[in-house]
């Protein structure tokens, strides 16, 4: 292991909001970081002979995390947005996302997108998820700190649907969701997940770019991916 003063990426410093199964969630024994993005980060860190430490905060403070120099990285489940880009820079794409609707279960009513109008909507606090919400017509729209809160409060009544990540929505009704709740409809849109960076740190960029294309090529990427979403 390089020492912490080795250089600048000796320690690589990783933001993320980790209530986002399986892509970063906190193990329940062991209280360590968990999931796809938690995997795929620790090999990039061992790639680039950098040590990953990993902080946790809300999803809307790690743009500003970036921009203060408080992190290096976020990896979050976060979409390569336009609006981001003129703030952050993102390595290439190395996930394919989209969102969803989720509705209770019974809910009849709700069969996708098309007929959220006038509808009480829950999402994430700076999400991609929250920012289709408040394009819907006469939609109210209510963030939470987590999805796993909207998802609560999408149980007792409070919200008509959720909208958040597909990827994250099919693992919450594999795991604990399915008896209370029902994802409906088609994927709203095709989101691109990137790795975060400050724009001042390019070199910063080039070597995750490097590291991700190792290990697409050496067959660590396949691997982690099966590990969180089979073959
Ligand atoms: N992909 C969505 C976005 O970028 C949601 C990401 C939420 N990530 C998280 N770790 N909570 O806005």
């Amino acid at each position: 292991k390089p020492a912490a003063n080795e250089g600048k990426t000796a320690v690589l410093k990783v933001g993320t909001e980790p209530s986002f199964a399986p892509f970063e969630f906190q193990d329940e024994k062991s209280k360590d970081y968990a999931g796809f993005d938690m995997d795929l980060i620790r090999a990039i860190g061992k790639q680039m002979g950098a040590e990953v430490e990993i902080q946790s905060m809300g999803f809307d403070g790690l743009i500003p995390a970036l921009e203060a120099g408080n992190i290096d990285v976020a990896v979050s489940g976060m979409t390569i947005t336009e609006e981001r880009t003129q703030k952050v820079n993102f390595s290439k794409p190395y996930y394919k996302s989209g969102l969803t609707v989720v509705v209770k279960t019974g809910n009849s009513s709700i069969k996708g997108f098309g007929d959220l109008e006038g509808k009480k909507i829950g999402a994430q606090i700076g999400t991609t998820g929250a920012e289709e919400a408040k394009k819907i017509k006469n939609a109210q729209v209510r963030e939470f700190n987590t999805p796993p809160e909207a998802f609560m409060e999408l149980k007792a009544g409070g919200v008509d649907a959720v909208i958040n990540d597909k990827p994250v929505n099919d693992y919450f009704m594999k795991e604990t969701g399915s008896k209370d709740a029902q994802q409906v409809g088609e994927p709203l849109t095709a989101e691109d997940y990137g790795i975060a960076m400050s724009k001042k740190n390019t070199e910063l960029a080039d070597k995750i770019n490097k590291a991700l294309d190792e290990l697409k090529q050496n067959g660590e990427y396949d691997k982690i991916y099966e590990k969180w979403f089979g073959k």
